[in-house]
C-alpha cells in the first residue's frame, strides 16, 4: 500500500444516537489496537516479509503504516483478510517525522526497533496529549542503559549506538511503552537484558510471543521481570502472526449491553484479559457467563449497584475502561468513588456526562459519582478516545437523542463502531453537519477512505 496522507480526507465528524434501545445480539471483537501497533514496529527487526492477521481497520493503524513506509519499508494491507504485510528487508531512512509521530504517540515505539536493527534512529518526541503529560523518560533511560547515546534536539530524539549491550533495567513505573521499546532494542543486543518492574499487560505478552516466534529469546513476559537474551539478526525469520483480541473494545461493548439492560454475546475475546473488569461489573449486578473459551454472554436485568474503582497497571482495573465504568456508575444505585491513578487528566468525560444529568463531583484524580435514575440526551464532544467511547455508552442508555462531536478520537480505537452497534439494535448514525449528510443509514460505515 502506498503512503497516503489521510489528514485531508473527509470523514464523518459526528455521531447521533437515539438512546434507550436495549442492545441484543452478537458482536465480534477486532484485533487489539495497542498490540498490533507494536507488532508492526517489531516487524522492522527482521529482514523479509512479515504478515500480521487480525488487524483492525483504524486510523491509528494507518498512521503506523505511514510511519513504517517513511522508513523506506514496503507494506500492504488486505482488507478482506484483515492482514498486513511488512517487508523490512531494507530500511532506507531512520527518521520518524514529527508530522506523523505527533498524530499518534504510539508510533514512538519505532525508536527501540530502529535502534535494535539500524543502531541509529531519529524519532520525533510525541509530547503530551489530552489525558496527560505522558513522558518518555523511562524509554530513553532504558535505551541509554543498553549503551545508546541519546541527544534531544529540535524536538527529536537522536539515538546512536555501536553495539547494544544487555543490562539490568529497573522501571520506576511499569510503563507499557517503555517495556516495549526496551524489549525491541534488547532483542538484538549482546548478552541478556533484565527488565524489572516491567509492565504485565496482555499486549506485552503478545509482543514477546511475536518476537519469540520470529527467533528472539524472551522469558517472563506477563510477569514483572522480563529477560531478553540477545540474538543475532540472522536468527530472526519473518513470520505470520495473529494479533490478540482487543480487551478494551470488548469491555466497551460489555458496558453498552449492561448500560441498556440488554443481553448479548461477545465473540473473539480472551476472557482472562478482563478478569478485574468483569469482577467489578459482576459486583455492580451484571451477569457475565463464559459460553466458550473465546466468548462470553453479558446481561443485566436490574438497576446497577454503585462500586468503587481504582485504576492500576495490569492486572488491576484498566485505566482505558475507567470512563466506561463511570458511565455505568452515573445511573447506579448509590455513590461510586472512582480513582484514576495512571493519568493526570483522564476525567475528560465528566463535564460531558454532567450535561446528560450525571451527578459527579470531581476532586483531582477522584470522582464521586452519585447515581441518578437516568441520563438524558445532549450535545457532547469527545475529547479523547476512551472518554469519547464512554459518551457513546452513555448516549445509548440515555433518554432522547445525543450527538457526539470530534468522533475522529473514537475512530482511532473502535473499528466499525457504528456498524457493530447498529447490528445490536442501536439507533446510531455517523454524519457531517455541513453536508447534512447521514452516512450509511442502512449498511453501517465501513468507510473506503479510512485506509
Ligand atoms: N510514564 C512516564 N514516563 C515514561 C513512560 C510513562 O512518566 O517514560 C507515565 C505516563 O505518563 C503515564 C504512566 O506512566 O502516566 C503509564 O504510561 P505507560 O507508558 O504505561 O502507557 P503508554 O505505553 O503510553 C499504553 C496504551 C494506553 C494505556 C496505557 C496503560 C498504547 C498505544 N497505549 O500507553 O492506551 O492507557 O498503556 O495501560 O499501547 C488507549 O488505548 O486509549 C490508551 C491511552
Amino acid at each position: 500500500m502506498p503512503f497516503r496522507d489521510i489528514s485531508e480526507e473527509k470523514l464523518p465528524e459526528k455521531i447521533r444516537i437515539v438512546g434507550g434501545k436495549q442492545l441484543k445480539g452478537e458482536v465480534h471483537i477486532s484485533g487489539a489496537k495497542n498490540a498490533v501497533l507494536k507488532l508492526m514496529a517489531a516487524a522492522l527487526l527482521c529482514k523479509g516479509e512479515t504478515k500480521i492477521y487480525n488487524v483492525p481497520e483504524l486510523s491509528d493503524v494507518v498512521i503506523m503504516l505511514n510511519v513504517i513506509e517513511q522508513l523506506g519499508v514496503k507494506t500492504s494491507y488486505d482488507r478482506q483478510e484483515k492482514s498486513i504485510i511488512i517487508n523490512a528487508t531494507d530500511i532506507t531512512n531512520v527518521t520518524a517525522s514529527y508530522d506523523l509521530v505527533s498524530r499518534m504517540r504510539a508510533s514512538f515505539i519505532v525508536l527501540g526497533a530502529l535502534v535494535g536493527r539500524c543502531k541509529e534512529a531519529v524519532v520525533a518526541l510525541p509530547g503530551g496529549c489530552a489525558i496527560g503529560e505522558r513522558k518518555v523518560d523511562f524509554h530513553i533511560k532504558g535505551l541509554e542503559a543498553l549503551g545508546t547515546s541519546i541527544k534531544i534536539e529540535n524536538g527529536y530524539v537522536h539515538a546512536k549506538v555501536r553495539k547494544l549491550k544487555g543490562c539490568d533495567i529497573y522501571l520506576d513505573i511499569p510503563s507499557v511503552g517503555a517495556t516495549e521499546n526496551i524489549m525491541l532494542a534488547a532483542v538484538l543486543a549482546e548478552g541478556s537484558t533484565r527488565i524489572q518492574n516491567a509492565a504485565q499487560e496482555p499486549e506485552i505478552i503478545d509482543l514477546a510471543n511475536f518476537l519469540n516466534a520470529m527467533g528472539a529469546d524472551i522469558i517472563g513476559a506477563g510477569t514483572s521481570e522480563i529477560v531478553i537474551n540477545g540474538v543475532k539478526i540472522e536468527n530472526l525469520k519473518p513470520i505470520e502472526y495473529t494479533t490478540i483480541p482487543d480487551r478494551i473494545e470488548a469491555g466497551t461493548y460489555m458496558s453498552a449491553f449492561i448500560a441498556t439492560r440488554g443481553k448479548g454475546i461477545i465473540r473473539n475475546i480472551f476472557p482472562n484479559h478482563l478478569t478485574f473488569f468483569n469482577s467489578k461489573l459482576t459486583k455492580m449486578g451484571a451477569d457475565i457467563k463464559l459460553i466458550d473459551p473465546t466468548s462470553i454472554e453479558v446481561s443485566c436485568k436490574k438497576r446497577l449497584e454503585a462500586v468503587n474503582i481504582i485504576t492500576q497497571p495490569y492486572p488491576g482495573f484498566p485505566t482505558d475502561l475507567q470512563s466506561m465504568a463511570m458511565a455505568l456508575a452515573t445511573v447506579a444505585d448509590g455513590v461510586s468513588i472512582i480513582t484514576e491513578s495512571l493519568y493526570e487528566n483522564r476525567f475528560m468525560q465528566v463535564p460531558e456526562l454532567r450535561k446528560m444529568g450525571a451527578d459527579i463531583h470531581q476532586e483531582r484524580n477522584h470522582a464521586l459519582v452519585k447515581g441518578v435514575k437516568c441520563l438524558t440526551g445532549a450535545n457532547l464532544k469527545a475529547s479523547d478516545l476512551r472518554a469519547g467511547a464512554s459518551l457513546v455508552v452513555a448516549a445509548l442508555m440515555a433518554e432522547g437523542t445525543s450527538t457526539i462531536d470530534n468522533i475522529y478520537h473514537i475512530n482511532r480505537g473502535y473499528e466499525l463502531i457504528e456498524h457493530k452497534f447498529k447490528m445490536l439494535g442501536a439507533d446510531i448514525v455517523k454524519y457531517n453537519d455541513d453536508e447534512n449528510d447521514i452516512i450509511n443509514q442502512n449498511k453501517g460505515n465501513y468507510s473506503e477512505s479510512q485506509l
